[in-house]
């Protein structure tokens, strides 16, 4: 017997999915058969991605927008559902800017933008996408936190106080939209060996993020990719509001 792809023919929408965790979220949902639209700020990358993608038989679109705007966010998602002809049934909020600064060099302009992607641009994605998850009948929101959420490292003021607000209003919402049928949780990676994450470290702090995991090495993105493709689907219908940590135990070592 062929089992039907779980996610067959649902709407999904993923934000900063031209590379990284997003990208390989956006790729994980089309395999396990959804219908993605792929969102990033950068036009040119999200295009390249969405036309790889495509190349390898994945029904997927490019959307170009700055999920800090509301308007932009609106826009977008009403034509996301013109163009699918289907209302949307997944959102991955997975886009955020981030910077890591010691606590007195915090200046305003970064900190605006950390916030404006991080929590505002998913409280604007939640708006735009509420009654199309609901009309869906199968809404699921996953948004992308991180072990910051739950303890710090050094000069993580900013990106402690961003993932702190998403596991909160994950929570929120999950009262707010679970009354309309829509599950609402949190995937809280520690290291993802992305581009953008090893840039920010030397081979010193690699090897002790390493060292520090009991599994002896770091994530995949394709390890955060599969437990969203799980809260996406109808294999996890009675979470909601969760915070899935996926760090390979260290968040508990003391090693
Ligand atoms: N990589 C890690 O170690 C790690 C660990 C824990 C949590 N996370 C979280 O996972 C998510 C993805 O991380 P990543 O390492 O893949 O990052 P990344 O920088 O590789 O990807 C982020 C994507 O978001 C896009 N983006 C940025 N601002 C945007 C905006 N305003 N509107 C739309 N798109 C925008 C970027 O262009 C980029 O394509 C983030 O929320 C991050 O905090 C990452």
């Amino acid at each position: 017997m062929v089992t039907p792809a779980r996610l067959e023919g649902r709407v999904a929408a993923v934000t900063g999915a031209a590379r990284g965790i997003g990208r390989a979220i956006a790729e994980r949902l089309a395999a396990d058969g959804a219908r993605v639209a792929c969102i990033d700020i950068s036009a040119a990358r999200i295009e390249q991605a969405v036309a790889e993608m495509q190349a390898r038989g994945a029904d997927v679109r490019a959307y170009a927008l700055d999920v800090a705007e509301r308007n932009a966010v609106h826009a977008a998602f009403a034509r996301i559902e013109a163009d699918f002809a289907s209302p949307l049934a997944i959102l991955v909020n997975n886009a955020a800017w981030i910077r890591y600064q010691a606590p007195s060099a915090i200046d305003a302009e970064t900190l605006d933008r950390m916030l404006g992607v991080g929590v505002k641009g998913l409280i604007w994605t939640l708006q735009a996408a509420q009654d199309p998850l609901q009309r869906s009948g199968h809404g699921s929101v996953i948004n992308i936190c991180s072990t910051a959420a739950l303890r710090a490292t050094p000069d993580s003021l900013a990106y402690c106080a961003v993932k702190g607000a998403v596991a909160g209003l994950t929570r929120a919402a999950a009262v707010d939209f679970g009354r309309l049928g829509i599950r609402v949780n949190a995937i809280a990676p520690a290291f993802v060996a992305t581009a953008a994450a090893l840039a920010n470290f030397d081979e010193a702090g690699i090897a002790q993020r390493r060292r520090s995991t009991p599994l002896g090495r770091l994530a995949d993105a394709s390890e955060i990719a599969s437990v969203a493709a799980f809260l996406a689907s109808d294999d996890s219908s009675f979470i909601n509001g969760e915070l899935v940590v996926v760090d390979g135990g260290r968040t508990h070592a003391a090693l």
